[in-house]
């Protein structure tokens, strides 16, 4: 048994294992398959999700690894050091997946992860401090309304109450609390002891797919994430007057949708004018009430999803939409009313472990470049508790949340031997 560093070069990583634990891990899904591309829609809890668990915990217990699964179902995966009190290296992302996803988002970085521990675990190294995968809990606010709900937790970034009474953004019905649904899926316990103790990572790093076209345009293997957008989400209520299409007069409509449409607008027109490429918005739901083509809509939510590097850039612009709203709701007459879902902060990567990476790359001549990431991923949490960094791979075109994107198998295999390699330095660090 070695207990040296394993470089990049001299590990294996199983290419042919790996691609074929991707595509059994897309087929925990019910939904419909398209001609092209392959289609995951897996939401949290859900019975795709619980089976897809199982079936990665088997994975897991073959690799020899040992599970803590936690309240919220985060679930914890540990080679165990020679020094195991010491803080952990972590690793991980998420399974679950928006409705028609496709197959490499959060996948990679989960199974990627286990197949880093097991090119270690087969090349003889043994590290000093304990390597953990870890599978967050909705990473997508799919069911609850709000992303990175298990690193929330974790990082104590989101009150326990508050995520226990969380329900879900099903379309005009009542649906189940997160305690009710946890708890019904097997997770018991108090959120409260979901959070880590301080000083529980000495680091962590995320494999990710980069779900932008960069790295693809200028032919780079590898990115090195140096920050994470500040993601923020709203929901808008607008209330307006129902009635009879055929006999409700133009003159005396206050019509919900369409005060709705011209606050869509003013989301995209106040975003564009940043010129900023780094400041996006996207309305991505919008629930009409009562929803029928012989009724006038009186009621429609929308939820408003905004991001920026720079968080005062990102409430700059919802000033001047509120501004708008102010005059929509005057002219139209009707009632607007905002809910702030959550307003997170960017996370700045640690760097040194950046340079780590960097430096991996270079020896070993796999390209790269530092960059920043739009997406939010649960790493934007964890970064308030430990050093994080991620490294991201290319996928074409810059597809995601679409069931044609993909990722090039050589692609994931370098991140994973870069992953794997800087998981195996930093868990000689003292
Ligand atoms: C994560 O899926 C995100 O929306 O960035
Ligand atoms: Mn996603
Ligand atoms: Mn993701």
């Amino acid at each position: 048994m070695r207990t040296v560093t394993a470089s990049a070069k001299e590990l294996k990583v199983n290419s042919v294992r790996l691609i074929q634990e991707l595509e059994a891990l897309a087929r925990f899904t019910s939904v419909e398959q398209p001609e092209q591309g392959t289609a995951v829609t897996r939401v949290v809890f859900s019975e795709d999700d619980l089976h897809a668990r199982e079936w990665l915990k088997q994975r897991a217990r073959d690799a020899g690894l040992l599970i803590r699964e936690d309240a919220v179902g985060n679930t914890f995966f540990r080679w165990q050091g020679t020094e195991p009190d010491l803080p952990a290296v972590g690793t991980g992302s998420h399974i679950d997946a928006i409705p028609h996803a496709g197959m490499y988002d959060g996948t990679v970085g989960v199974l990627g992860g286990l197949e880093a521990i097991r090119a270690l675990q087969e090349c003889g190294f043994a590290p000093r401090r304990s390597i953990e995968l870890l599978l967050f809990t909705s990473e997508e606010p799919t069911r609850f309304g709000i992303g990175c709900l298990g690193s929330r937790l974790l990082a104590g970034a989101l009150d326990p109450d508050r995520a226990d009474n969380l329900r879900g953004a099903e379309r005009g019905q009542e649906s189940d609390t997160l305690s009710e649904v946890r708890l019904a899926a097997g997770f018991q316990g108090p959120l409260s002891s979901v959070r880590l103790k301080p000083g529980y990572y000495h680091a962590w790093v995320e494999l990710h797919i980069e779900q932008g076209p960069l790295l693809e345009r200028a032919e780079i293997a590898v990115g090195i994430v140096n920050a994470i957008a500040a993601p923020a989400s709203y929901r808008l209520e607008v209330g307006g007057l129902g009635g009879h299409a055929g006999a409700l007069l133009m003159p005396d409509r206050r019509d919900a949708l369409c005060a709705a449409a011209e606050i869509v607008l003013s989301i995209e027109r106040n975003t564009k004018a940043t010129n900023a490429i780094d400041t996006v918005a996207t309305v991505g739901t919008c629930d009409v009430y009562p929803g029928a083509v012989n009724s006038v809509p009186s009621h429609v939510t929308l939820q408003v999803d905004i991001r920026d590097i720079d968080p005062k850039r990102r409430e700059a612009v919802m000033g001047a939409v509120r501004r708008d709203i102010d005059e929509v709701a005057f002219s139209r007459q009707v009632k607007v009313t905002e809910t702030l879902v959550n307003a997170d902060e960017p996370a700045i990567c640690s760097e040194h472990i950046v340079a780590m990476i960097a430096q991996e790359c270079r020896e070993h001549g796999i390209s790269a470049k530092e960059m920043v990431s739009r997406a939010y991923h649960d790493s934007l949490f964890i970064a308030r508790i430990a050093p994080i960094a991620m490294i991201f791979i290319p996928c074409r075109a810059g597809v995601s949340h679409r069931p044609d994107e993909y990722a090039a198998p050589d692609d994931i295999v370098n991140g994973t031997r870069v992953l794997a390699a800087t998981l195996a330095r930093l868990a000689m660090e003292q």
